[in-house]
């Protein structure tokens, strides 16, 4: 997978820069291309001949070489590039290229490059915990970079905490799942609902759940990165929409019914990772609804059910795939949803289990497909899922072509 790719490497000054020339090392035996480059302050932890004898080619250090009338090295650098890797990248490059500044070699290349990035962050844990770090890395996020996150552990300070940068198996792991982003979603129009609807109650109160939206958000993020066209139909989230990423904001499960009916025929794929609520107020004062002495009993009404009308109006060459968050006999609640909606696929999980459901970043999921099978998924990182579900998406419809 990896012989032949160009790769950068570039190296900024943190401890982890001993790790880095061991990624160097990785990336060479696998018949990469590798070319470092070093900033000055890496230079202080490892030497570049380090790195030149380890990858067979030269480092690259400064903006400035000798004067020639040759090809400008890090615009020539960059155009070869098919992958550039920062490990590690310390708060400073972070800050420079979320800001887009460009005052050495590295961070100047780092502009001219239109392959993608893969940022390993490490650093001491206050410095990676600080506001203006993350707010970078949340920047870098939306700008569509590939961030591998730093571990907790022992930090090179004698502080425990996260900030550590993970071995140089793990950074080979996520470069390899870069590369093996064919573009097999190309020529697809996928939509994903994400996010909990809120229901009005009267101007300032609404009824919700617990949805974080981070599950719709990896699988439209997911969904770009592979080439597919993407719509996210979200009720209102703390999070960013991924780049690339035609957002449609929505409050109510109506307003979601609308904004997804009206679309649905232009769409080969349709995932439903929004919580939507079944009831909504059945009054909704124009004031706020004062207290009085008495409890308050508030009628509710049903709400459309998104995705069974999806399910009614699905035409052979769509694929439709469903949620269902359990607390409770999640087999026979899910295969009962599964053919109920008219799904392809219904991705269920027990909310009740510790790294599954609302909010967290990972979840456990088993997959129930129209023909029976049942897969069981052990819990993993949202992203890492959403990657699974499209993965089990286009099996599904290269079965349905070949009959
Ligand atoms: N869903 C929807 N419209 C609704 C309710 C749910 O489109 N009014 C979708 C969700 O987006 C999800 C799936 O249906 O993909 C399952 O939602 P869930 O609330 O678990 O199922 P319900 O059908 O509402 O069943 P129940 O509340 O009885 O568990």
């Amino acid at each position: 997978m990896l012989a032949g790719r160009s790769i950068i490497l570039g190296v900024t000054g943190g401890i982890a820069a001993y790790k880095a020339a061991e990624l160097a090392s990785a990336l060479t035996r696998a018949g990469a291309l590798v070319n470092v480059v070093m900033t000055q302050a890496a230079q202080e932890f490892v030497q570049p001949l380090t790195f030149a004898a380890l990858t067979g080619r030269p480092v690259h250090t400064t903006l400035f070489g000798p004067l020639t009338s040759g090809p400008i090295p890090h615009i020539e650098l960059a155009a070869r590039a098919d992958l550039a890797v920062i490990a590690p990248a310390t708060a400073n490059i972070l800050a420079k290229l979320a800001h887009g500044l460009a005052d050495d070699l590295l961070s100047s290349l780092l502009l001219a490059v239109t392959c993608p990035v893969l940022l390993c962050p490490a650093m001491n844990a206050a410095m990676y915990a600080h506001p203006a770090v993350q707010a970078n890395l949340h920047r870098l996020k939306e700008m569509g970079y590939h961030i591998v996150e730093p571990e907790v552990g022992r930090l090179a300070c004698g502080v425990e905490g996260r900030g550590r940068m993970p071995a140089p198996e793990v950074i080979l792991e996520h470069i390899k799942r870069i590369f093996s982003f064919p573009g097999d979603l190309s020529g697809l129009k996928v939509l994903v609902t994400a996010g909990g609807t809120r229901e009005p109650l009267d101007p300032v109160r609404y009824i919700s759940d617990r949805s974080s939206g981070k599950m719709g958000y990896a699988l439209a993020a997911a969904a770009v990165e592979r080439g597919a066209v993407v719509t996210l139909v979200s009720a209102p989230t703390s999070l960013s929409p991924p780049a690339g990423v035609e957002l449609v904001s929505v409050e109510t499960a109506r307003q979601m019914y609308q904004a997804v009916i009206e679309r649905f025929s232009r769409y080969d794929v349709v995932i439903k990772a929004a919580a939507v609520a079944d009831y909504r107020p059945k009054l909704v004062s124009g004031q706020k609804i004062k207290k009085t002495e008495g409890s308050l009993i508030l009628e509710l009404e049903k709400n459309p059910d998104i995705l069974y009308e999806l399910g009614q109006r699905k035409t052979p060459h769509q694929t439709l795939v469903g949620f269902a968050a359990e607390t409770e006999d999640l087999e026979a609640n899910a295969l009962q949803k599964l053919s109920k909606k008219n799904l392809d696929l219904l991705v269920a999980n027990d909310v009740t289990q510790p790294g599954a459901g609302f909010g967290a970043d990972t979840n456990i999921v088993k997959l129930f497909f129209a023909d029976g099978r049942i897969q069981s998924l052990p819990i993993m990182d949202k992203k890492t899922l959403a990657h699974r579900i499209l993965d089990a998406v286009l099996e599904l419809r290269s079965e349905r072509n070949q009959k």
